[in-house]
């Protein structure tokens, strides 16, 4: 296999040998549309080290690309940045295969490692302590709940190369190995798919992460994600993003999301829509028969306002939109107001009663009360939609405006 998996060198020293998953769409949950990667990275050193192994399935896949550069066996030292099982599947196998002298974490992550996959024997590394490899060293920082209690960073400092777990990476396959060599809106969308469907609840930990990567004073030449292209021009760019979203910084975009059984509820999104419009805020529908919940993650990460609404079935919100709330109510977006709409038929409308509680609980600031309509909505209800729709585009603008 190693004829045809071949490592990518990063620099004179440093190889990538990770993984291709150009299959993956699923990932607990969140639509990964361009595929990705399980980035392992191999420092050729006096003790040579290989940084987080990949998803179990491509355990070859990496043994291959390493043996394009070395025997495997010549690996000495292994380091677990991160114990989810996209970066350490193969932990186990890769042991076997490699047999190498240590295998490092951080505190928590020996504990995740012996918890998750029975690993005995892995040496703990503290925050801050710094890894002879003989000839150079590398530097552990933790960087715990960015993205699980166990993630740790490590910094090369020789090379100012930080390899960073999840942290700046994206969901995002690709034989082009850098993000230079990749399209800046393609990076841009993917980027921000990944911090609001995976770093989004943890915002605080993220924040943290940046101020002590921050108080190190270290130059960042280039940073090696464990997903997606690795950055080795303007590091600035991906750090900048990352301070603005962990910030939560709301804009005037309102986000309409429903769903519709025989079309009232589809009626009164879209005058909710034309409200908003008219109002003066960037408006986007998003129907959940035919878009993903974690799009709709997406467009919430810079989001001030979220209209959500759906008819009543069997007493129930309709089920594509209480799995759509769900997921939103996780990832913990703060600041943003909203209302909740939909149709019933019989009953109260229980759907639309239900989206009330939900953003409630969402700490969403509810700028009216919830719009219903009996089975279709006249023109009336139509008009107290549209009336919505500018109402909320008014406090937008007053939430958004900032100080004068
Ligand atoms: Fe890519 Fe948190 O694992």
């Amino acid at each position: 296999m190693k004829d045809v998996f071949k490592a990518a060198k990063v620099t004179d020293t440093v190889y990538w040998v990770g993984a291709i998953d150009w299959v993956v769409r699923d990932f607990h949950g969140y639509f990964t549309s361009r595929g990705t990667t399980y980035n392992s990275y191999l420092i050729l050193a006096d003790k040579v080290t290989l940084i987080d192994a990949s998803k179990a399935a491509f355990k070859d896949e990496v043994l291959a690309r390493i043996a394009s550069v070395v025997d495997p066996e010549r690996i000495d030292y292994v380091i677990s940045n991160h114990s989810e099982p996209d970066h350490t599947g193969s932990l186990s196998a890769v042991i076997d295969t490699v047999r190498p002298e240590k295998v490092f974490a951080s505190k928590m992550g020996v504990k995740a490692l012996r918890a998750y996959y029975h690993l005995e024997g892995i040496t703990a590394v503290s925050d801050g302590e710094t890894l002879s490899l003989g000839d150079r060293e590398v530097t552990f920082v933790e960087t715990p709940m960015a993205h699980w209690p166990d993630s740790m960073v490590t910094y090369l400092g020789d090379e100012e190369l930080l390899f960073s777990q999840d942290i700046f990476g994206m969901h995002l396959a690709s034989y082009e190995r850098f993000a230079d060599q990749l399209d800046d809106a393609v990076l841009d969308e993917e980027a921000a798919k990944y911090y609001a469907n995976i770093l989004l609840p943890l915002s605080v930990s993220v924040r943290k992460t940046l101020e002590k990567v921050a108080k190190l004073n270290i130059p960042l030449s280039i940073i090696a994600p464990d997903h997606g292209p690795i950055w080795r021009k303007d590091t600035g760019r991906v750090v900048s993003a990352y301070a603005r979203w962990a910030e939560q910084k709301r804009t005037d975009k309102a986000i309409v999301v429903y769903d519709t059984m025989w079309g009232s509820t589809e009626r009164m999104a879209r005058a909710i829509g034309e409200g908003l419009a008219a109002g003066g805020a960037r408006v986007r529908v998003m129907p959940m028969g035919s878009s993903h919940r974690s799009d709709v993650a997406t467009e919430i990460l810079d989001a001030g306002a979220l209209l959500a609404g759906a008819p009543t079935l069997n007493n129930q919100m309709f089920p594509s939109m209480a799995d759509a709330l769900n997921y939103l109510k996780g990832l913990r977006p703060k600041g943003l107001i909203g209302a909740a709409f939909g149709s019933f038929g019989w009953g109260g409308g229980e759907g639309s009663r239900q989206i009330h509680t939900i953003l409630e609980e969402m700490k969403v600031e509810l700028v009216d009360e919830s719009v219903k309509a009996n089975y279709a909505p006249t023109g009336e209800d139509l008009k107290r939609c549209y009336e919505l729709g500018l109402k909320v585009a008014q406090r937008l603008k007053e939430k958004t405006a900032g100080p004068a």
